[in-house]
């Protein structure tokens, strides 16, 4: 479908995001013909740049971060003319002013229906002020053309984040409020559904009845880098857990939805989330592992540990891995466990969704033809590798009797051609048509907050903890593998290629 003419105005627009992510992705969406006819994207931000001087930061951004890699030539000049610079300082809402002129200098030039998205590539102290002069400035009230897209954290905890959305929504309807989740962006993370939903094989065993345990790892070999400022405010489980890895368990837990439409889906994700059972203070004991690193070797190279990073205070008790036991409360998962972890300076950077299914009924075998016995599991793989491996049991070839765990796999890289968009292009163009399916809805963002408010409030208080205690590029603390032991499981890690 085509889309009207679009004005893109990026609040952070000389920022790290708008490097990293946004302007490559838009740039990638103008080159595969997806960007509308007529559009304009006004960076915005404190430093001073001309129009020319900024679409030169941009150009060399793009030729670092694309994953197209460096712009063509000609085809940069045409992009580059879309791209202007607005000196714009929050603390003197005047300049919004010149903001005004220029966002109305395009609407006035492409007509009626033309479109504003403003993104808040910001720190989220800037999210009220800025809301409030594109109010002031009477830039929001086409409420089918003006869009606020803003990116994470939405609220530091339950009450600000309903503060927050008490302030967006006297200025904006929810239909304008697009509020980032990058993971559903993600190519594998909206497969979740296709797969789910457009096959008959798998939800038949999708309930308590096959099912006998649900593992979400998404670990990093990263540390916090010179993110350290921020991450000390924040933790694991506020930085991954609240938002991506819940998204994630939503998807895996939700009902069918009886369409596509984006308020069905975002209503059946939100009922995983109210039917998810609060912790007790005895859960939060037995149920949850929290672990910072301590400095070690990483391919050959020291690192740092936590505590010693740029911006982190010395005797700093914030997480950096957090390990949980969910459950949901209701007919389909009652009982079953949906094991959750995240980490920094882990062994391993990977994404994955582990479905563990019952055990067969009956073993008809013996004891030496089971020696490997591995109960089925499915195994979706987000990051790096972009895979679904379903785990079965098959006859070793020979004259013996001896059966082995093989995975069927369904790999991205063998069965399609080309590169996978990034997350932001598939948000940035569905903001652009006006899809909010794969954006977090004000309830959805509470909902997560009130689940986890309690182990926040608990980790806040009970500070005698024995950090820093797992060493870079091990597995987490050991209390994650006891976590999940003293059930009778293991975490499941993808042998990765390039590793032993
Ligand atoms: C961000 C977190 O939301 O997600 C980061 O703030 C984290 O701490 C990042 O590293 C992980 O995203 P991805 O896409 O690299 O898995």
């Amino acid at each position: 479908t085509a889309l009207n003419p679009t004005i893109f105005v990026i609040f952070g627009g000389t920022g790290d995001l708008n490097k990293r992510k946004l302007a490559p992705a838009l740039y990638n969406l103008f080159m595969e013909g997806y960007m509308p006819e007529k559009f304009a994207i006004i960076g915005t931000g404190r430093t001073e740049f001309t129009d020319e001087s900024y679409k030169t930061a941009l150009e060399e951004a793009v030729n670092e971060f694309s994953r197209s890699g460096k712009v063509k030539k000609d085809k940069w000049d045409d992009f580059g003319n879309t791209i202007h610079y607005c000196p714009t300082d929050f603390a003197q809402p005047k300049t919004f002013e010149n903001l005004k002129a220029a966002v109305e200098k395009y609407q006035k030039e492409y007509g009626a229906g033309t479109q504003v998205i403003f993104y808040l590539a910001v720190a989220p102290n800037f999210f009220p002020i800025i809301a409030e002069c594109l109010q002031k400035y009477k830039l929001t009230q086409d409420e089918d053309n003006s869009r606020i897209v803003i990116e994470k954290p939405f609220g530091h905890d339950l009450e600000s984040a309903k503060e927050l959305n008490t302030l967006l929504s006297t200025i904006f309807t929810e239909k304008q409020i697009y509020r980032i989740d990058h993971y559903l962006g993600k190519e594998t993370v909206q497969n979740m559904m296709a797969f789910r939903f457009a096959n008959s094989l798998f939800e038949p065993l999708w309930n308590r009845s096959y099912i006998d345990h649900v593992q979400i790892s998404v670990t990093e070999q990263l540390g916090v880098g010179d993110r350290g400022g921020y991450y000390e405010g924040s933790g694991a489980l506020r930085d991954m857990i609240q938002n991506h890895l819940l998204q994630l368990l939503c998807l895996v837990g939700m009902e069918a939805p009886i369409n596509f439409d984006a308020d069905e889906i975002r209503n059946r994700k939100v009922e995983v989330l109210k039917a998810m059972r609060p912790f007790s203070s005895e859960d939060i004991r037995f149920s949850t592992v929290r672990g910072q690193y301590s400095k070690g070797w990483v391919e050959g190279k020291e690192v740092p540990g936590y505590r010693q990073e740029k911006g982190v205070d010395a005797h700093s008790n914030t997480e950096t891995f957090a390990a949980v036991k969910f459950h949901i409360d209701n007919w389909r998962w009652q009982g079953i466990p949906f094991y959750l972890r995240t980490g920094k300076r882990l062994n391993q950077t990977s994404s994955l969704i582990t479905i563990q299914f019952r055990d067969v009924p009956h073993q008809i075998f013996s004891a030496g033809v089971t020696e490997n016995w591995q109960q089925n599991r499915l195994v979706i793989s987000i990051q790096p590798e972009m895979s679904i491996r379903m785990q079965v049991q098959a006859k070793r070839p020979g004259l013996d009797m001896v059966l082995n765990p093989v995975d069927m796999v369904f790999d991205y890289k063998g069965t399609y051609e080309g590169d996978t968009p990034e997350a932001y292009e598939t948000l940035l163009l569905d903001a652009m048509m006006g899809d909010q399916t794969l954006f977090m809805r004000g309830d959805q963002v509470e909902a997560a907050w009130e689940l986890v408010m309690p182990i926040l409030n608990t980790w806040e208080s009970k500070k005698s903890i024995n950090f820093p205690n797992y060493p870079a590029d091990s597995w987490g603390p050991e209390e994650a593998e006891a976590l999940i032991a003293r059930d009778g499981f293991h975490w499941f890690n993808l042998p990765l290629k390039n590793k032993d």
